[in-house]
């Protein structure tokens, strides 16, 4: 039986500072020991968006609480632990240089191994974390700063199908909420604005589907959007309540349409290669949207596939998710000096040509 292995986690790429720690029992039982998650909206609310420079100083301020935080909660010292995991990028550069010393600092002072870890690896693999599923699998990845379909081979293998243009969907939420005056993160009050709303009153464009690839695009949505705002204003002088719910409910349907076909596709790609026992699986903040996660699941059960979204708090930024994708590294052998190095950059798949968008956590991966 496999080794015993506790990990701790650390996590700083865009505005969360995240520790955790993470065991694996020899059965290959994963548990989350404790995952404790700073944030920072209130720091950037301000400026409409993430200030790299303001993150990073508020990550260095941070992270050493956040891990002493992480350990107590876990009831574990340092000489618990077999090895420091920590994302290495892709991410907004200062704040993944604040962990990655974090982390260099605690494995000299202590001689633990220290494991360099991907952030899109850490979102890709916590299906493993909370439901054992099995690999290979399709990831479809989608938050404010990621939007991509990937089958994951194996911890550190993975062939992108496609990704985003542009802007990532939780982006296209949170710039719809602020061209309709409500409040940020977008996604959540979008989504409960448009309960009350018509989504078949404004026809908002349902981006790239004339292609047969699995390449999204989701910043034309928006500008659609609004000119159909100016549009009512000009007329009426202003938004009525039902106008605002209409239009976020149209905005949500354009993108919940337009990922349904996009999965639809990247299943289909992704079934001819891998027929028996298919699973799909969704990771990020905008997974959190109920209609999304209804349609997904929808998708899947019509083409037979199974689907996991994990709970929602590992679906967003955290420090468990890089404990286990580290813990998956070490098992595999993988090991990190102290010359590894932060890298705003860092696609899963290194094949794959590099996206063109760029959005809140820098150049798309
Ligand atoms: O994964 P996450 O916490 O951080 C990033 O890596 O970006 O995702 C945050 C994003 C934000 O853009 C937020 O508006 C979006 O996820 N989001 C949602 C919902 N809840 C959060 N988008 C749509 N519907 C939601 N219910
Ligand atoms: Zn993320």
């Amino acid at each position: 039986m496999a080794q015993t292995l506790t990990i701790l986690g650390l996590e700083s790429s865009c505005d969360d500072t995240a520790a955790a720690v993470v065991r694996q029992t020899g059965d290959g039982q994963a548990q989350v020991l404790s995952s404790v998650v700073f944030g920072q909206t209130e720091l950037h609310s301000a400026y409409g968006g993430v200030v790299p420079e303001i993150a990073a100083r508020a990550h260095v301020e941070k992270l050493d609480l956040c891990v002493v935080q992480a350990l107590d909660e876990a009831a574990l010292g340092l000489q618990d632990l077999d090895a420091v995991a920590v994302t290495a990028g892709p991410g907004l550069i200062g704040g993944v240089m604040s962990g990655v010393m974090c982390a260099k600092g605690l494995s000299a002072a202590t001689g633990l191994p220290l494991i360099g870890v991907n952030h899109l690896a850490g979102h890709a693999l916590t299906p493993r974390l909370t439901d054992g599923i099995a690999f290979p699998y399709l990831m479809l990845l989608v938050s404010g700063g990621h939007c991509q379909y990937l089958i994951a081979h194996g911890p550190e293998s993975f062939t992108r199908l496609g990704g985003t243009i542009d802007d990532a969907p939780g982006e296209a939420f949170d710039k719809t909420a602020r061209l309709l005056g409500l409040p940020q993160p977008g996604g959540p009050s979008v989504e409960a604005e448009s309960q009350g709303g018509d989504p078949k009153r404004f026809r908002f464009p349902r981006p790239l589907l004339d292609r047969p690839d699995c390449n999204l695009s989701f910043s034309g949505l928006k500008t659609a959007l609004m000119r159909v705002r100016d549009q009512i204003v000009a007329e009426k002088g202003g938004l009525t309540r039902q106008d605002r719910a209409d239009l976020c409910a149209g905005f949500q349907q354009a993108v919940v349409d337009t990922l349904a076909e996009k999965t639809r596709r990247a299943l289909r790609l992704y079934m001819a290669e891998n027929p028996s026992e298919p699973a799909v699986a969704v990771a990020g903040g905008v997974a959190a949207n109920t209609a999304i996660r209804a349609t997904l699941e929808t998708v899947c059960a019509e083409q037979g596939a199974r689907f996991t979204a994990p709970p929602l708090k590992l679906c967003t930024d955290n420090a468990a998710m890089i404990a286990y994708a580290g813990l998956e590294r070490f098992r595999a052998g993988a090991r990190d000096g102290l010359d590894l190095t932060a890298r705003p950059r860092w696609p899963l798949d290194q094949s794959s040509p590099s996206m063109l968008g760029s959005g809140k956590k820098g150049a798309k991966a």
